[in-house]
């Protein structure tokens, strides 16, 4: 069967995830919703879809069997509870919404519609990431002791969209946004679940009301100790993943690079080619839809990440560690 989809705002990533359909055979993108008309219309000229001004409108006229969902965080929840109580499968963006009370709305409406939801957290499908993962599962770098994760960028920048500097809108700042991608790596390469975390941010932005850097010491259910440093303030950027083993170390630049120490020095280890990251995102999605499968980026998992992100605003706010909600 081929499916058919439609992309729920069409920004900034809805273009990565239009590139990755039109080069699917067992997908096929139909339409795309942006309350920007012309941005629907630019992009359904060029993808040869349908364009609408409002999504639910879409929704109810094409009956996709998948919506994209690649809204601001504040729309999350809505538009995924709408998406799942019209029938269509869903691949919901990260963060997954804007706190756990609005992710449990979505895991009852999906379970309610028996439609199936996959959030993107697209560290997943990133090919160094999987041979970390894999190198991990053979176990001869021996006991993981610690994660060191650290990503500086200009995270005000002039094209980022504005909303984002909104919490209300956004959630938080570079730690709603970049550090779900820091935490689901910590809690998928270490294979835990995050336990605690202790947080320090800053606010110091010209302009919103989100923070602009932070440091955070979590801890898994196994004890394994990370760190995530944050700085959205400019400077040199950095996007770099260590995980330190008793045998040796493993260093990650994200979606760049792949590096084993045995003890010594890093090498650089060569990682094969592989399909895209988001037609791998679309084909876990399909195989869960066809085999009643739990995604590997399941709601339960995503709900974890948006209550670790929710827990370093507390710990921050109240100046202690905080045990994560389950
Ligand atoms: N997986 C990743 O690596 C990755 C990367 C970038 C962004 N994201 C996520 O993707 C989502 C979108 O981010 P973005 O950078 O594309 O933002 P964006 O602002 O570029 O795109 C959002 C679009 O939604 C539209 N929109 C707003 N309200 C709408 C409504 N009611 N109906 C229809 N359209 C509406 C906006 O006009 C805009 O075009 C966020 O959740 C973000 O965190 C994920």
């Amino acid at each position: 069967m081929k499916y058919r989809a439609a992309i729920v705002g069409g920004g900034g990533i809805a273009v990565g995830h239009l590139e990755a359909l039109a080069g699917m055979d067992r997908i096929e993108c139909v339409a795309v919703a942006d309350v920007q008309e012309e941005r629907a219309q630019k992009l359904a000229s060029t993808y040869g879809i349908r364009p609408y001004v409002q999504y639910k409108e879409m929704i109810e006229r094409e009956k996709p069997d998948i919506a994209v969902i690649t809204l601001p965080h504040f729309l999350h929840k809505e538009a995924a509870v709408f998406c799942a109580e019209q029938g269509c499968h869903v691949l919901l963006e990260k963060p997954m919404a804007l706190n756990t009370e609005e992710c449990d709305e979505i895991i009852a409406a999906v379970r309610r519609s028996k439609v199936t939801l996959l959030v993107g957290h697209t560290q997943h499908y990133i090919a160094e990431n999987r041979e970390a993962k894999r190198i991990m599962e053979q176990n001869w770098l021996g006991e993981l002791v610690m994660i060191i994760d650290a990503r500086h960028t200009n995270y005000f920048q002039a094209q980022r969209p504005r909303w984002f500097l909104q919490k209300e809108l956004a959630g938080g700042g570079i730690l709603t946004n970049l550090g779900s991608h820091s935490v689901d790596k910590i809690q998928w390469l270490g294979g835990a679940p995050i336990a605690r975390v202790r947080a320090a941010v800053s606010y110091e932005a010209a302009e919103g009301n989100v923070e602009g850097s932070g440091l955070v010491f979590l801890e898994n259910n196994n004890g394994v100790p990370a760190t995530v440093s944050q700085s959205g303030y400019g400077g040199a950027p950095k996007d770099e993943t260590e995980l330190i083993f008793t045998k040796g170390m493993i260093k990650l630049h994200t979606g760049q690079s792949l590096w084993i120490s045995e003890g010594g020095t890093y090498v650089q280890v060569p990682v094969e080619p592989q399909e895209a990251p988001f037609v791998l995102q679309f084909n876990d999605l399909l195989n869960c839809i066809e085999t009643g499968a739990e995604p590997e980026c399941s709601m339960e998992y995503s709900r974890s990440i948006v209550a670790v992100i929710q827990s370093i605003y507390r710990s921050h706010e109240l100046k202690e560690e905080q045990t994560v909600p389950m």
